[in-house]
């Protein structure tokens, strides 16, 4: 699979998620190479009238400069209760749409735009596929500075090797909370939704990548066309 295929794929899933979208609605955006399509395809609708009166939620920094540029009405998601729906990307997609999320780094902000979701919308390739999580990747953690040494041994009890993340001056990735990110290795994970739930209850632990019955959809593009999965 070439490079440009790659991109085509990620193009043909963020536009088919675009389709759901309709004018006056509050829309989350999501982080990663995938998403931002989305966002690009949303603003083209904005400016040639298609789609009028849309409230965008970034899940990132990144993203709220992107959607700007793009012509999306950036809101403050504290003005909102809820979202219509929210396209984000993946890094793992399993069989029941549980997800590993945050190689970019946006895991906090995209869970929490998630969690108020009516409906969460994956653009994914076909390479995120996978029967159990972990098969591809590692667990994204994303942990306080103060203390972060102190998860080692804790996740290594639950069957995980962590390694902070750097950034490729070989200093630590900062998120936009300015917190560190522990990347993981758990293997194939069995019962992903009690690894969740444990990793909720560690003190220091801001959020971890397992995105678990949040996504309603997910769209995969691969060589033979668009599949269209839900839950
Ligand atoms: C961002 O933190 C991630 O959750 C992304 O959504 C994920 O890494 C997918 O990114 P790509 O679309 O670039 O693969």
């Amino acid at each position: 699979m070439t490079e440009k295929n790659i991109t085509q794929m990620k193009k043909m899933a963020a536009e088919k998620a675009v389709e759901f979208i309709k004018s006056g609605m509050v829309v989350g955006l999501g982080e990663g190479s995938t998403a931002v399509y989305a966002i690009i395809e949303i603003g083209n609708k904005i400016k040639n009238g298609e789609l009028v009166n849309i409230k965008g939620i970034p899940c990132s920094l990144n993203v709220e400069k992107v959607a700007e540029e793009s012509g999306i009405q950036v809101s403050d998601i504290n003005l909102h209760t809820s979202i219509d729906i929210t396209i984000d990307g993946a890094d793992e997609v399993d069989s029941k749409l549980n997800l590993i999320k945050g190689g970019g780094g946006a895991l906090l902000r995209e869970k929490m735009v998630a969690q108020i979701t009516d409906r969460e919308i994956i653009v994914v390739d076909e390479s995120k596929i996978s029967v159990n999580l972990g098969e591809k990747w590692h667990v994204p953690i994303e942990v306080l500075q103060h203390g972060w040494k102190t998860h080692h041994s804790f996740l290594q009890n639950l069957g995980g090797i962590a390694n902070l993340r750097l950034n490729t001056t070989g200093s630590p990735f900062l998120t936009d909370q300015n917190n560190y990110i522990l990347d993981v290795a758990f293997g194939e994970i069995s019962h992903p939704e009690k690894l969740e739930n444990q990793l909720n209850q560690r003190t220091g632990i801001v959020a971890n990548g397992l995105f678990i019955n949040l996504a309603n959809d997910v769209i995969v593009s691969g060589a033979e066309g668009i599949n269209h999965l839900q839950k």
